[in-house]
């Protein structure tokens, strides 16, 4: 548990992605799994107030908001490197069809920074509609190049 904190602390110190020029496929695939799980906690967090399970708070949802926006580009890092042998559910043809998928994590990663820009505006009706978008890109990708 020590090498993820240890991973998404480093991870945190730079948000260009670009920092490993090379990493071994099996650290690809640690770091990327370390990112979706930062991820999923922020995103869950903003899902609950959007299902009213939670009471909605602006403050937290930024809060949520900012991590994911800060986050997302590092799965570039963790897709740069072919790695879809071993502990992972990446399907092979994302560094097949490495274009399409880049353009798919990019919309991605621009949403979510849109996502976090829209929060610090404190619209509520606002944030719930860039949320759907953001959220609509988690299903197709998964749907697309994660194993079921
Ligand atoms: C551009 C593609 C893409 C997008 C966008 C994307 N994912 Fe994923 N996700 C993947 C792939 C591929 C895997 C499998 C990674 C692996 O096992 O190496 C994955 C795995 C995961 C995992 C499992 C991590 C683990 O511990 O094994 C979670 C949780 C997750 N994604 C959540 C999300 C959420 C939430 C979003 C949206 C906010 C999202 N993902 C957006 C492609 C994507």
């Amino acid at each position: 548990m020590w090498k993820k904190a240890a991973l998404i602390a480093a991870a945190c110190i730079t948000t260009s992605g670009t920092v490993f020029a090379e990493m071994k496929p099996d650290d690809a695939i640690e770091y990327r799994q370390s990112v979706f799980e930062v991820g999923r906690f922020q995103f869950g967090g903003m899902a609950a107030m959007l299902r009213g399970e939670q009471d909605w708070n602006t403050p937290a949802f930024t809060e949520h908001a900012k991590v994911l926006a800060t986050i997302a580009p590092l799965l570039r890092t963790g897709f740069s490197v072919e790695s879809h042998e071993g502990d992972t559910d990446a399907l092979p043809k994302i560094w097949r069809e490495k274009a399409e998928f880049d353009e798919l994590l990019n919309s991605y990663i621009s949403d979510a920074e849109k996502l976090y820009q829209i929060a610090q505006q404190g619209d509520e009706n606002a944030m719930k509609q860039q949320f759907k978008a953001t959220a609509r890109h988690c299903k197709a990708c998964h749907d697309d190049y994660r194993a079921d």
